[in-house]
């Protein structure tokens, strides 16, 4: 995990990436919005999958009456950190206009949750999506999905999309950051129980 919250009961928002590219476009921009809401005084956590072991569902038709997953790798603990998050944001890269293999790998883990009535806590869930040319609204009505199920509070994503390819062009794209930084800005403000743009 690249950068934890601190210990204090403040307000914390964990990001989870879905690109295997430390330094790819996606990650940039989960920084981008995550040094928005730290600097609104949110806690702030992102876990890039890609340093996590996390292996496939393997779709165990008894999963419900299990006491836990019997899959041995990193994705209770990074499940646990999601689930208990008071802001969450998911972010991956499009990839093959959906969303990104090791991100659905990971959202399927969230089946047990699921089975055991355990719901995300975050009141407040902002989405990012990247893409050369096309996928963008594929993987963003995705992820939200996967929001609607995982949540019993109706929770309304918030979602910031763009056009990037190569490491780097996200930078450079100007309309992309402001589009992450506007979506940070909100969420900080709801999560702040401000009104948008304070
Ligand atoms: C396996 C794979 C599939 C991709 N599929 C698409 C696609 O369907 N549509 C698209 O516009 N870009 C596609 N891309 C391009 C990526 O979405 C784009 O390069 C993005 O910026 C990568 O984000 P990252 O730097 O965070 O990994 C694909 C890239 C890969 C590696």
């Amino acid at each position: 995990m690249a950068r934890v919250a601190d210990s204090s009961d403040r307000t914390v928002v964990v990001a989870v990436v879905g690109s295997p590219r430390a330094a790819g476009n996606t990650s940039y921009l989960v920084d981008v919005a995550l040094d928005e809401l730290a600097r609104r005084g949110l806690a702030v956590e992102k876990i890039m999958l890609s340093e996590h072991r996390v292996l496939p569902c393997e779709g165990h038709d008894e999963c419900e009456d299990l006491a836990a997953c019997p899959l041995d790798d990193d994705a209770g603990p990074v499940l646990e950190r999601m689930y208990g998050a008071d802001g969450l944001i998911l972010a991956t890269p499009v990839y093959y206009e959906n969303i990104s293999g090791p991100m659905k790998v990971f959202i399927d883990r969230s089946c047990f949750n699921n089975y055991h009535e355990i719901w995300l806590r975050a009141r407040c869930v902002g989405l990012i999506a990247v893409a050369e040319s096309t996928g963008l609204d594929e993987t963003i009505d995705g992820l939200r999905r996967f929001v609607a199920l995982a949540s019993r509070a109706k929770v309304k994503p918030l979602s910031a999309t763009g056009l990037a390819y190569r490491e780097g062009d996200a930078a450079g794209n100007a309309t992309l950051v402001a589009a992450v930084r506007a979506m940070a800005r909100a969420m900080a403000a709801e999560l702040r129980g401000e009104s948008a743009g304070a």
